[in-house]
């Protein structure tokens, strides 16, 4: 099966920039929302992100203007009847995405690939809301998606070999590289830096050294592009929490256990960039 029209549910931080790089890439994309005004402010972020590329000189602006020729939005789910590949991107609540899953296989087309760039929930659990589970998968992007490169291409017990296939020839085609793992919470990337993340939180919190300092010293120690509370803001304090959350919830493991600071600093209303203060400031730009 070939794509050609993909639907994308959700335009938040995530959803924007998987809409973006879809489109871009010379795909039909319409990107669902829930509310008018959601739709309107994501679809401006994709507008002035693509601005953004041609001002840089990355990208010419006929292909800018074709990119945003190939955006479509929508406030109904029905409208992606006739598309070959939904991505979901919404809030990460199970309960929603369980409908949402099994509104889209109402809606869908049945040769249709339902995919979650869930990077919390169950891709078995939204296969089995859905008639079709063989086609069910999980795409997950990373944080920004126009900029980073890998995709996780995750499989059920239920996943079909012809849908994993297509998948990953689609992440090819986006000029990212897909990587496979099974469905088990965290996948291989979250397994890997939630653990580091929270053990940096815990580093601060028994006063070993300052937060910049632990920044400073994972960028120049291991050349990581950032520390990990610069890292830990652009991800979101409290998607960070949910996550952790998540992971202890089903591996019982202290590791992935949330430490006291980073909940309170969730509770605090200090998110990260997206509230403009997380464990630094980030002004209004
Ligand atoms: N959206 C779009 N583009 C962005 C961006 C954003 N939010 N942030 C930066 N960029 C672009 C910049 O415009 C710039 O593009 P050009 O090269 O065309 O000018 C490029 O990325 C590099 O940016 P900067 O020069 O400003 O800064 P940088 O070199 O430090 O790169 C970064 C920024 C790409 C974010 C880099 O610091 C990085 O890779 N950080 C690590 C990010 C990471 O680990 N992400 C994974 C998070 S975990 C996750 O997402 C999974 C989950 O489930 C929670």
């Amino acid at each position: 099966m070939t794509i050609s029209k993909v639907g994308v549910v959700g335009c938040g931080l995530m959803g924007g920039g998987i809409a973006q790089v879809v489109a871009q890439s010379g795909y039909q994309t319409t990107v669902v929302e829930a509310d008018q005004s959601f739709l309107d402010r994501g679809l401006q972020n994709i507008h002035r992100s693509l601005d953004g590329l041609v001002d840089k000189g990355r990208l010419a602006s006929e292909q800018r203007d074709a990119a945003k020729a190939r955006l479509t939005g929508t406030l109904r789910v029905e409208d992606l009847g006739g598309v070959d590949l939904v991505i979901e991107a919404i809030t990460e609540n199970p309960v929603i995405k369980k409908e949402t899953f099994a509104r889209l296989d109402r809606f869908c087309a049945p040769h249709a690939l339902l995919a979650s760039n869930t990077s919390s929930c169950t891709i078995t659990e939204l296969a089995a809301a859905t008639k079709r589970p063989a086609q069910v998968l999980g795409l997950h992007f990373f944080n920004p998606a126009p900029v980073m490169k890998l995709v996780e291409v995750i499989r059920t017990i239920l996943t079909g070999d012809a849908a994993i296939k297509t998948a990953s020839a689609f992440i090819q085609s986006l000029g990212k590289t897909p990587v496979a793992a099974q469905d088990t919470t965290g996948f291989i990337v979250n397994r890997l830096l939630v653990p580091y993340l929270l053990e940096a939180v815990r580093l601060l919190e028994s006063g070993v050294a300052s937060k910049e300092d632990i920044d400073q010293a994972m960028k120049l120690g291991c050349g990581y592009p950032m520390g990990p509370f610069t890292l830990l803001d652009l991800v979101g304090l409290d998607t960070t929490l949910y996550v952790a959350e998540v992971m202890f919830q089903e591996f019982r493991e202290a590791r992935f256990a949330p430490p006291p600071l980073l909940r309170r600093m969730v509770l605090a209303g200090h998110l990260g960039r997206k509230s403009g203060k997380g464990f630094y400031d980030h002004p209004a730009r």
